[in-house]
């Protein structure tokens, strides 16, 4: 088979590799990828995920077997539903399923219809009638532009006024563009967070492990939130009973109540958790992989990923075996993400103790240098998160890194509730 992942970051980098390691793979393409992948044999393409018509034009010269989608933002825009009408195979959700993703408002609808559990809300578009909800509910409590905002359209307000200054910036400063044009006003949740992913082929749905993700920039889930600073896999504050009733209470039934809603999801469902009091609710769902959930999901996959993929591109159960190991996953950041940020900064080079995926990295003169917020993720796997955690450790603190960051307490909550 010959591949084509569309996306640029830690998370195509995994899911890239992963493919290559196949036996039934000869080439794995990404467009447009970056050139630390490179250093794996993945081959890049140079055009950018959003040009679909020179991606179809590459697929069909290059007569790739299937393409598989990383990010959201070409799933939003149809990429699947324009490979399909070139008569192409894509592995991904159409535009109108990816929507689960794309609006918070269309997924929420559809968790009422069909009793999924999750925050209670009240969608807004006008300022006053929202300030003065948020009044009436007080505080804490979560305001989220509707559409994708990368991550950052989440305010979670312990003040009035904190609340009041995202309403503003979201409704009347319109910050987020389209994007904050409604909010959405949740219900403040408590408990530990999870994000269980699962490959979904209309109604049947094919859970992962799970994995947990550090949304802060800084340790002890300090400052801004980021597109993620870095996960670990498995999660043992949450059971296997737990994880059950989340597939059976939650993804199950969203991957009916999008074939009765007539848009039919075939992709990776990813849903975020919290595991409340009275069980697990969803704070969201997303059409894609997780950044950086998958760089610390795959490396546990023993089965074979294009296999997978391939089994359910032609309606074949596919097989899915998961390694008792662990995996953490810290990302490299560049100083001042996920505001401004350096960029030019040589790359630290690790040795083979560690997996490295590239997101944030260009090439000059010859050598990589860092090129954007998220620079790279160094990954370990071993019998226990914290031995995982220190080879991680271990190899960040042997690289002299200057203008760089990274968390120090990824898989820190797991390791504690092992003590416990
Ligand atoms: P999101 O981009 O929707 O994943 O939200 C970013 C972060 O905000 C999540 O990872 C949670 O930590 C937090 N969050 C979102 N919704 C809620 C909620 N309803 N209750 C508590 N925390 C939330
Ligand atoms: N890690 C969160 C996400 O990919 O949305």
């Amino acid at each position: 088979m010959k591949i084509l992942v569309i996306g640029s970051g830690g998370r195509e980098h995994a899911i890239a590799q992963k493919f290559l390691a196949s036996p039934h793979v000869t080439s794995v393409f990404c467009a447009p990828g970056n050139p630390g992948m490179a250093l794996d044999g993945i081959k890049l393409v140079p055009v950018t995920e959003m040009a679909f018509a020179g991606l179809i034009d590459f697929a069909k010269r290059t007569k790739i077997t299937w393409t598989f989608v990383g990010p959201e933002q070409p799933l939003l825009a149809g990429i699947v539903d324009a490979f399909q009408a070139a008569g192409l195979a894509i592995f991904g959700p159409n535009k109108a399923a990816a929507m689960i993703e794309g609006s918070k408002e269309f997924a929420k609808q559809l968790m009422i219809k069909h009793q999924i559990p999750t925050a209670a809300y009240k969608s807004f578009s006008d300022y006053e009638s929202a300030w003065e909800y948020v009044q009436q509910q007080g505080v804490p409590i979560v305001i989220k532009a509707d559409g994708l905002a990368a991550g950052k359209g989440v305010v979670v307000a312990e003040e009035l006024a904190t609340a009041q200054q995202a309403l503003k910036e979201m409704l009347q400063a319109k910050k987020f563009g389209a994007s904050g044009q409604t909010v959405v006003i949740e219900e403040f949740l408590t408990g530990e967070e999870f994000s269980l992913l699962a490959f979904v082929k209309e109604e049947e749905v094919y859970p992962m492990v799970i994995a947990q993700d550090h949304k802060r920039a800084f340790d002890h889930d300090q400052g801004p939130n980021t597109g993620g600073m870095g996960a670990y896999s498995p999660v043992p504050q949450i059971s296997e009973a737990e994880v059950l009733q989340a597939v059976e209470t939650i993804v199950q039934p969203m991957a009916r109540g999008m074939v009765e809603n007539q848009t039919p999801f075939t992709g990776i469902l990813y849903a975020g958790l919290i595991q409340t009091a009275t069980g697990p609710k969803v704070i969201e769902f997303n059409a894609r992989f997780g950044d950086p959930e998958t760089q610390v999901i795959l490396p546990r996959l023993k089965s074979d990923l294009a296999a997978v993929i391939d089994d359910l591109l032609n309606d074949r159960k596919p097989t899915l075996e998961w390694a008792e190991t662990c995996c953490v996953g810290v990302v490299l950041a560049a100083a001042g993400y996920p505001n401004t940020y350096q960029t030019g900064m040589p790359l630290p080079i690790f040795d083979a103790s560690v997996m490295t995926y590239y997101a944030g990295v260009a090439e000059k003169n010859e050598q990589l240098v860092a090129n954007g917020g998220r620079v790279l993720l160094v990954a370990a796997t071993a019998e226990s998160i914290e031995a995982a955690k220190l080879k991680v450790e271990q190899a960040l603190q042997t690289q002299k890194m200057a203008n760089y960051f990274y968390r120090h307490d990824i898989g820190a909550k797991a390791i504690q509730s092992n003590e416990n």
